[in-house]
């Protein structure tokens, strides 16, 4: 039984994405972007010395933390990193995908550039400077084991049925579906979930996965090979009298689903209402083979309520639309290119989660907020196909932009043959749904903020800001605070 999933979102025509350690330096960094380098540290500056470094002590606790969801028995991932022995042939690829920190191939899968923007996210993995110090240490040292008494106790995972966002409070699971081992992608509609809710409930979080039928270890040296859903664009409503369709006028909308996406995790003053005798309507699916075996699976959305009677503060989620789909042109052989789109925010915002979502040319998105003069480079984030990334803020560093706010998205793309996630280097492509076609969108979600909300969210910013060095890179208006008269007064009666 599978527990998690993992993003491979390319088609059956992308070839599987293996990256030999010795070339990830080579060939997808270099030329990519203007982010080619390895993160190297060395672990003196750390106050540490480097012979001192051994498995048990140093290494062990960091790959319960970021690696084991993953590479453990049945976490999805190729190998388990539980157990010196299972640990010590991997040493050097660990290091290489490890100090590759944000690009493509990198480990674990995600990709925030840390020298910049907001660095504060939830449910976030990466690896700090001092833990890759240590790693590369470890690694160029022969990887020794150390005291058997320094390690850790082993992490207890439950059988088969993780959700990373704990016990749902609902399940609920879609129609089966089977695609044979090889064959086109589709598109569709797969109907719709009822909820059998008999009140109207807010959710908190929500975590969907894929369960299907393909033998453990079948496929495992790809994610690629181990789904058919590659995306799931689904929204709910009432139920109509006959239960055969939904009320538009109560329809939300939901996050997207998409292979090896995370959980989202609403912010406290946000939920997402599904009705009473409401269903899911699994309205756009794209399914593609995953060229190892006729696969049948279904979708499972796992719920967590807030408490009953809850009530959100926050209203509307808000409509950003940063991104273009259509007017991609994108030249063959070529690193670096780049897309640009703008949007103007209608609404005072609070900008809840980035998810970059570029397709397998892609190597690279950042986001700026233009207020003014200034340009606020809010995140930029590596890109790798394989694994479709969300990063959800944290609610107090989640940017707060003014209405007028002027979005940036720049989309960064990579068409070499060193980037391996493209099935052929020598074509042009446009814009289009298949991942070997090309998209360039946010698809992150965004809050609308009433003028009080604004104001009130940007005074808790302020408060923390004790010195007016301590800037909010998010927050283009927290110290914004007009002169008082009296000061201005006094100002022009010096000159
Ligand atoms: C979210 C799940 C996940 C997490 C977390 C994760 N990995 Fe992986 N890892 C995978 C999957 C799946 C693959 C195979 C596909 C790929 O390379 O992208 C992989 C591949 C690798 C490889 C290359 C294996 C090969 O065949 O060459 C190494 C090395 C690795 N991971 C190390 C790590 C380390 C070290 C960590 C923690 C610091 C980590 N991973 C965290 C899922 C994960």
């Amino acid at each position: 039984m599978r527990t998690r999933l993992f993003a491979y979102v390319a088609t059956l025509t992308v070839p599987v994405v293996m990256l030999l350690p010795a070339t990830v330096a080579a060939q997808s960094i270099a030329g990519s972007d203007p982010h080619p380098a390895v993160h190297l540290y060395d672990v003196a500056d750390f106050g540490i010395d480097a012979a001192e470094v051994t498995f048990t002590k140093h290494i062990a606790p960091i790959l319960q933390r970021s690696c084991q969801d993953c590479h453990r028995p049945d976490g999805g991932a190729p190998m388990s990193l539980i157990d010196y022995e299972q640990v010590r042939p991997w040493a050097r690829s660990i290091k290489t995908r490890t100090s590759i920190r944000d690009r493509q191939g990198a480990m674990p899968p995600f990709y925030v550039e840390k020298d910049l923007g907001i660095l504060r996210f939830k449910d976030d993995p990466s690896l700090s400077d001092e833990e890759l110090a240590l790693i590369q240490a470890w690694a160029d040292n022969g990887a020794p084991r150390g005291d058997l008494n320094d390690m850790p106790a082993p992490r207890e995972f439950a059988q088969g049925s993780e959700w990373t966002i704990g016990e749902p409070d609902l399940v609920l699971r879609s129609r089966d579906v089977t695609r044979p081992a090889i064959g086109p992608d589709r598109w569709g509609d797969i109907g719709l979930v009822p909820t059998g809710l008999t009140e109207d409930r807010y959710v908190k979080s929500v975590e969907v996965r894929e369960i299907n039928d393909l033998p453990p270890g079948a496929g495992s040296d790809t994610v690629g090979g181990r789904y058919i859903f590659h995306h799931m664009t689904y929204s709910s409503g009432v139920l109509n009298e006959d239960g055969t369709a939904i009320d538009e006028d109560t329809r939300v909308r939901w996050p997207i689903h998409e292979v090896g996406r995370n959980a989202d995790i609403f912010p406290e003053k946000f939920g997402t209402l599904l009705q009473a005798n409401s269903a899911l309507h699994l309205g756009a699916s794209h399914f593609h083979s995953n060229g190892i075996a006729e696969t049948t699976a279904h979708l499972e959305f796992g719920l967590i309520f807030h408490p009953k009677g809850y009530a959100p503060e926050y209203g509307n989620r808000a409509r950003v639309g940063l991104g273009n789909g259509n007017d991609i042109d994108v030249v063959p052989g070529r690193s670096g290119q780049e897309m640009h789109a703008f949007t103007v925010l209608n609404q005072h915002t609070k900008l809840v989660a980035f998810e970059p979502h570029l397709h397998a040319p892609g190597t690279r998105m950042c986001i700026e907020a233009i207020w003014g003069r200034n340009h606020f480079t809010l995140n930029c984030v590596g890109y790798d196909h394989s694994w479709v990334k969300q990063y959800v803020y944290e609610d107090d560093a989640a940017p707060l932009l003014p209405k007028g706010t002027i979005m940036h998205a720049i989309g960064f793309l990579d068409t070499t043959p060193g980037n391996k996630n493209l099935a052929d280097s020598r074509n042009w492509a446009g814009g289009g749904r298949r991942s070997v076609a090309n998209m360039f969108i946010d698809l992150g979600y965004a809050v609308e903020l009433t003028e009080e909300q604004f104001q009130s969210e940007m005074a808790e910013r302020r408060a923390t800001m004790t010195d007016r060095n301590k800037y909010d890179v998010g927050c283009p208006l927290c110290w914004a605070e007009a002169p008082s008269m009296e000061t201005a007064t006094e100002e022009s009666g010096q000159q």
